[in-house]
């Protein structure tokens, strides 16, 4: 499963991509608010990170307008992912640009059928949001699983870009679910790298070593 990181801080990438943990970047217009600065030039700082896809959403709403928003985003950069949100017009946007090769990557998926129709008009990743469904006690590891079995019905090549992960388990049970992708906040990918007896065993290899009065280097 790839990773992509979940945020417009480029601090937070570029620490993250020195782990090699990184396939790419996915923001939304809250992340780039939440960031302070400037949209175009905290995406072109964000593609001088990193080779993999860079997800820049549109905010217009109707077609021409997203397209003309698109054509302005594709020239920061060719890793550029145009994200666009899950309506009929923002589906004509999809099709559109991935008919011109771009990546387009459809947001805001709540539903199995939505992601079909996403595929259908040759999307590039579906983003189903999990963690908002599961807010509304509705099961958003069920909408990861039943996507996977549609896809995997026709075989359509749209990746299953699992969104708004809130924790370590979503991780994993994404994983489980045959997810292409899992776009993660910075803190929770981290996160999991810790476990209480990794850092006891630690503790106590450290102590040992310590009693030996060596050096390695
Ligand atoms: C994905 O592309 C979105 O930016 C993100 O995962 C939304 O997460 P949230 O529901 O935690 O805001």
């Amino acid at each position: 499963m790839k990773f992509f990181v979940d945020t417009a801080e480029t601090k937070d990438i570029r620490e993250l991509a020195s782990t090699g943990l990184i396939d790419g970047v996915t923001t939304n217009p809250s992340l780039i608010v939440k960031s302070g600065r400037d949209f175009k030039e905290v995406i072109a700082e964000i593609c001088e990170i990193t080779d993999g896809p860079v997800s820049a959403e549109v905010t217009a709403l109707e077609t021409t307008q997203m397209l003309a928003e698109a054509k302005e985003l594709l020239k920061i950069a060719n890793n550029i992912a145009i994200k666009v949100p899950l309506t009929i017009d923002g589906l004509k946007t999809c099709k559109a640009l991935t008919d011109e090769g771009h990546m387009v990557n459809v947001t805001l998926c709540f539903s199995a059928n939505q992601a079909l129709l996403a595929a259908k008009a040759g999307a590039t990743f579906i983003s189903p949001f999990i963690g908002r469904l599961d807010d509304l006690n509705i099961d958003g590891m069920e909408l990861i699983e039943d996507i996977r079995t549609i896809y995997d019905n026709y075989g359509f090549e749209t990746e299953i870009l699992a969104a708004s992960i809130r924790n370590a388990n979503h991780v994993k049970e994404c994983a489980l679910a045959g997810a292409d992708v899992a776009t993660i906040p910075p803190a929770v990918i981290k996160g999991l790298a810790n476990h209480a007896l990794t850092d006891k065993g630690i503790e106590a290899f450290m102590k040992d070593w310590a009693t030996t009065g060596q050096s390695i280097l």
